[in-house]
């Protein structure tokens, strides 16, 4: 007998199923919190990941030193930090707070085929409302920390540091600028997948004392057509990586600039 599994979604009105579905249960919501991914999910990645070789040896070399206990990732997005951290640190389990549904199912499909992958537990809450473990291995936030709000940032590093077992690094990368100084635009950044061209183009123009609004604007070209074109919106609070340092350090850790990373560690 061949037996034919159909992914059906219609609602079983004969046997009433809907009947026995639990209450609908929103993912917490942080004061404020918006998803500023949602149209640009399907190139964060493909972006990223040509920007990453950059990004990964620093990252890499932080982690060559970690405590025990679980390891955390903030604003994993299409987990290509994930990956590095589940190649470099074997064995320890790993919670990550990913807040944008969008780039959490980008996230959850790598994961299924990484390496390690099954010991990672994706929290849809953003950075401030992760349930932090008692007892943590290593922090990782990479191209995340403008999201977080000065306040937001203090509060999220005095309760790391409570936690981080002796040796354990804190790894967050900044990114500018430093000031809420209008930016850009950037040369446009161009990658081919097949026969389709994906461009990005961004700016920023200063939305406050302490932030600016990023416009990154995306195009999907075959040749001369243009197929689509999607603009996003980032609120991002300045900070340059002394800043991100020195607030480290305020919560109680030795902290150290390595270009446009900082690593910081509970003193020993
Ligand atoms: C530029 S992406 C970086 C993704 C990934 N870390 C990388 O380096 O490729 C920024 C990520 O931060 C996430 N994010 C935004 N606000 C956040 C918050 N308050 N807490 C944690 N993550 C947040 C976004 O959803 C997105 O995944």
């Amino acid at each position: 007998m061949i037996t034919v599994f159909v992914y059906d979604c219609r609602v079983d009105t004969e046997n009433e199923i809907d009947r026995d579905m639990p209450p609908r249960r929103e993912p917490p919501r942080d004061n404020g919190y918006r998803d500023e991914y949602t149209d640009a999910a399907a190139y964060v990645h493909v972006f990223s990941s040509t920007m990453w070789p950059a990004a990964a040896p620093g990252l890499v070399a932080a982690l060559a030193e970690v405590g025990d206990g679980t390891l955390v990732e903030l604003g994993a997005g299409s987990g290509l930090a994930t990956a590095e951290i589940l190649a470099a640190v074997p064995a320890l389990p790993m919670v990550v707070a990913e807040p944008s549904a969008a780039l959490r199912a980008v996230l959850l499909a790598r994961l299924h085929d990484l390496p390690g992958g099954d010991r990672v537990t994706v929290h849809p809450v953003s950075a401030q409302r992760l349930a932090l473990p008692d007892r943590i291995a290593a922090v990782v936030g990479m191209h995340m920390i403008g999201h977080l709000r000065p306040d937001d940032r203090r509060a999220l590093f005095a309760g790391l540091s409570q936690r981080l077992a002796p040796g354990a690094p804190v790894v967050i990368s900044t990114f500018p600028p430093a000031e809420a100084v209008a930016t850009g635009p950037i040369e446009p950044m161009r990658v081919a997948r097949g026969e389709a061209t994906y461009e990005v183009t961004a700016r920023a123009e200063p939305s406050g004392p302490d932030s600016v609004r990023w416009t990154s604007d995306y195009t999907t070209r075959i040749g001369d057509e243009v197929l689509e074109t999607t603009r996003a919106e980032y609120e991002w609070w300045v900070h340059s990586p002394e800043r991100i340092a020195d607030e480290l350090a305020s919560a109680g850790l030795s902290a150290r600039v390595e270009g446009d990373l900082v690593v910081a560690r509970p003193p020993s």
